[in-house]
């Protein structure tokens, strides 16, 4: 699109109405130091209130002394059945809701500390698209003006934010003289979805967050924004959480993968590793469950049987041992911690058959 072009789109964008506000504050110092996010034994039980005296009646355990990390440049998938605490850690790390106990570090820096990193300086580095397209943007304004909009707040003067509006809807793929003026109900879900894309990289952020960004569009759009999330992450220098329930599209786009059951972690490792030999009983499940085009990889029985338990009353020890089939008293008497097995390097997993005088009878003795 030529200059003269972005000019006379910007200059239009810019008298449509809608609020944005001033801004005093710059970028500060970033730290160098690795990995780009560490997050250290994070904690999250939700109160749930009830009776006459609105008392804590009982406690969901939605994230349960969770540690990981991730590296500049890769992206980490996070998967695990609904309910698991994948957007429960979302919003730990974007610091919309507050951790019990834990530490979440941002380039060497803890996010609040005196010196550390300012929330507002987090929320310019680390950004988020949510699943629900419609939702994240504001209904009465024109999609380049929901764009520039964080820009604009973090004190870009309002024609170089929208000249960055338009710049962006180009890199996702959406003409700036068809789409900066549309709202978002004249877009449809995929569309939307590149809007969502574009402002999150408005900031010009390091870490996007991706939480079941792809999930709610069909096959083929969902194809195009993982592809364009690929293409930008490679021209913007990102790194990605992305977090999804589908183990297709996370191994498609995943450097390293977390699955997560009932709160914990259960297994990190790289992407190929993990799907090729997956070491924890409810990883091996999971990907058993998962559609494969390959006949020789399709299974008839549900590898999975019944729902997760639940999560205000886990089970004692390990949460699977419920679920897992190769369940033992060690199982029920202690938890497993998340640690490397024996002859790996790159995987952790938290399962007593991986360690060795664990007291499993399938562990190794020492
Ligand atoms: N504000 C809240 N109050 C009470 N419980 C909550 C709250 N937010 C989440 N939970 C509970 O915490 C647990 C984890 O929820 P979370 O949304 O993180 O799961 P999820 O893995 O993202 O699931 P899904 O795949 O369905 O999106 C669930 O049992 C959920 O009901
Ligand atoms: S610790 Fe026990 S119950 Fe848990 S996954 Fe391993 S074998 Fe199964
Ligand atoms: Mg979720």
């Amino acid at each position: 699109m030529s200059e003269a072009k972005v000019a006379a789109v910007t200059a239009k964008v810019g008298s449509r109405p809608g609020r944005c506000g001033p801004s005093t504050e710059g970028r500060e110092p970033i730290g160098q130091a690795q990995p780009l996010l560490a997050v250290e034994n994070l904690t999250k039980h939700f109160p749930l209130k009830g009776g006459l005296l609105n008392r804590t009646t009982a406690v969901v355990q939605a994230v349960d002394g969770v540690s990981f990390t991730v590296q500049t440049g890769e992206t980490l998938g996070i998967v695990g059945e609904s309910g698991c605490g994948k957007s429960t850690i979302a919003r730990l790390l974007m610091h919309l809701i507050p951790a019990d106990s834990g530490k979440i570090v941002f380039d060497g820096l803890s996010v609040g500390a005196s010196d550390g990193l300012s929330l507002r300086e987090l929320h310019r580095q680390m950004q988020m698209v949510f699943q629900d397209s419609y939702a994240s943007l504001n209904p009465r304004l024109p999609v380049a003006m929901s764009i520039a909009f964080g820009p604009f707040v973090h004190g870009l003067a309002k024609p170089a934010a929208l000249r960055r509006a338009m710049q962006l809807l180009e890199a996702v793929g959406l003409d700036p003289l068809l789409f900066a003026n549309r709202y978002p109900h004249e877009l449809s879900g995929g569309q939307r979805q590149r809007i969502n894309v574009a402002r999150a990289l408005a900031l010009e952020p390091r870490v996007v967050i991706l939480d079941e960004a792809v999930s709610a569009l069909d096959k083929s759009v969902e194809a195009q924004v993982l592809n364009l999330l690929v293409d930008l992450k490679a021209q913007f220098d990102l790194t990605y959480v992305f977090i999804s329930h589908d183990l297709n599209v996370v191994r498609y786009i995943s450097d390293r993968v977390m699955v997560m059951y009932l709160g914990k972690v259960v297994e990190i490792g790289p992407v190929d590793r993990l799907y090729r030999r997956p070491q924890h009983p409810y990883t091996q499940a999971l990907l058993s469950a998962m559609p494969s085009m390959d006949p020789k990889r399709r299974t008839r029985e549900a590898p999975l049987a019944g729902d997760p338990p639940n999560p205000i009353s886990p089970p004692s020890g390990c949460r699977f041992r419920t679920r897992c089939p190769f369940a033992e008293g060690v199982c029920e008497a202690v938890s497993p911690v998340l640690r490397v097995p024996p002859g790996e390097e790159l995987c952790l997993v938290a399962c007593h058959m991986r360690v060795p005088g664990s007291g499993h009878s399938r562990a190794a003795k020492e």
